[in-house]
């Protein structure tokens, strides 16, 4: 399984690129709204350049929104054009119309991420149009009812084999990063204010202090 993280902050991607944490970076409208006090372009630009000086470029969504698929393709262009990201994925909504979008955009050469998807026949859906990866919302599955584990459960040896990876997303709490991994999820794309917990635990934190307190320096030459 692996880790995208979902955010358009720079300083919070650095952080997860530091310590080797993530393998993608998964954008929206809404994430990048939170994120910019500058225009989402500019906050997008600042994410290519970091994720460029840190080879293998990792896959980095970023949401396109048209009514057509010749709209679709042109706001895809664009911006492949001022990213100049070779990992670039363009991310869209899941529709029937949208579907026609994604067709095209594959044909055209673009690793496409259809998203919003809740139910399985959405991800084969998109996965027949051409996606790359299908993206289902696991905390919107949950205030609707559904299992999204059920989801993951069914779609993953599904849409496997036509070479998609299912990205879950829209996290609720720290611990569906585990729920989620643990149904077979082949992505998780975090949002950061539940990524950084999972690496600390009150008991963790008891047991350093008792180290510390412990503690004898080890290296000649230090006092102690
Ligand atoms: C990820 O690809 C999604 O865009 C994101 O996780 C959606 O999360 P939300 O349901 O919290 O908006």
């Amino acid at each position: 399984m692996k880790l995208f993280l979902d955010s358009a902050d720079p300083a919070e991607i650095e952080q997860a690129l530091e310590r080797g944490l993530i393998e993608g970076v998964t954008t929206n409208p809404s994430v990048l709204r939170a994120a910019t006090g500058t225009s989402s372009m500019t906050q997008l630009k600042k994410i290519a350049r970091l994720l460029g000086d840190h080879p293998p470029h990792l896959p980095f969504s970023v949401q396109v929104m048209a009514d057509s698929p010749e709209e679709t393709v042109r706001q895809a262009l664009s911006v492949a054009d001022e990213l100049a990201y070779k990992s670039l994925v363009i991310k869209v909504s899941c529709g029937w119309e949208a579907l026609r979008a994604v067709h095209r955009l594959a044909r055209d050469g673009f690793q496409v991420n259809v998203t919003a998807c809740m139910t399985t026949a959405q991800g084969l859906l998109a996965a027949a149009a051409g996606a790359r990866y299908v993206s289902f919302f696991a905390g919107k599955m949950s205030d609707a009812g559904m299992d999204p584990r059920t989801v993951v459960a069914q779609s993953v040896p599904l849409l496997e084999k036509h070479g998609v990876e299912v990205i879950l997303g829209s996290l609720r709490r720290s611990y569906d990063v585990t729920e989620l991994a643990l149904a077979g999820a082949h992505v998780v794309t975090v949002p950061w204010r539940f990524l950084r917990p999972l690496a600390e635990h009150p008991k963790t934190a008891e047991a350093i202090d008792l180290f510390a307190a412990d503690f004898q320096p080890l290296v000649a030459g230090q006092p102690g």
